[in-house]
């Protein structure tokens, strides 16, 4: 798939050393583990999560994002227990921050959602206080649906003020098309 200024593609066995750079920021974990993930961890983990959901949800999973000068992170769009929704995220590299690439990239993938793939509702989470995230979101057009609270052993600074979800229906998303 391709933004403007980006393009969407899979990633593959080969492209660890893109995720160990992306996760060793402690900025860009900061609202997520906290910490840079492990080499050991996203070649025993995460890579292999993320190959085995395009296997099993052809149409979605985590996308790798490139613009003209290379790697800038990645979006998600990823099943749930509904068929019709759709979770989306994004990670994207400290360099990246600040091009409006985030909401680039969201807007297409809820395009994507309500068009091809026929989904009736997309949803996103983030920390409340991760408020970059929150702006993205509010950016792409979803909207703030519910304030909760979940347990953690190990809380981030900041999870006493909850998480967020947002969410968008596919009438409204095309109601604000029309408009
Ligand atoms: C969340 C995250 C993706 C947001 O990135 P971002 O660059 O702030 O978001 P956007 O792509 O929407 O860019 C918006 C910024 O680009 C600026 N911008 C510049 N050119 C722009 C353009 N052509 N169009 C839109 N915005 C533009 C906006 O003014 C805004 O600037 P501001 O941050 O000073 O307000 C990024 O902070 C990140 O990767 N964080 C770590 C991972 C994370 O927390 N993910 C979410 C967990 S749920």
């Amino acid at each position: 798939m391709e933004t403007e200024r980006l393009r969407l593609g899979r990633f593959t066995a080969e492209d660890v050393d893109l995720l160990v750079e992306l996760d060793s920021d402690p900025e860009v974990m900061r609202f997520l583990t906290g910490q840079p993930t492990s080499r050991a961890e996203i070649e025993g983990v995460v890579l292999p999560e993320i190959l085995a959901v395009y296997a099993e949800h052809p149409e979605l999973g985590t996308f790798k994002a490139e613009d003209e000068t290379g790697f800038v992170g990645w979006f998600g769009m990823q099943p749930t227990k509904d068929p019709a929704t759709v979770d989306l995220g994004y990670r994207l590299k400290r360099t990246a921050w600040g091009n409006g690439y985030a909401t680039e990239g969201t807007v297409a993938l809820i395009e994507e959602a309500f068009t091809e793939l026929g989904m009736e509702w997309v949803v996103a989470d983030t920390m409340a206080v991760n408020h970059r995230s929150r702006a993205v979101m509010r950016r792409s057009g979803l909207r703030f649906a519910r304030l909760y609270h979940e347990y953690f052993e190990d809380p981030l600074p900041g999870t006493e003020f909850g998480e967020v979800e947002y969410a968008l229906d596919r009438q409204t998303w095309e109601a604000g098309r029309r408009a």
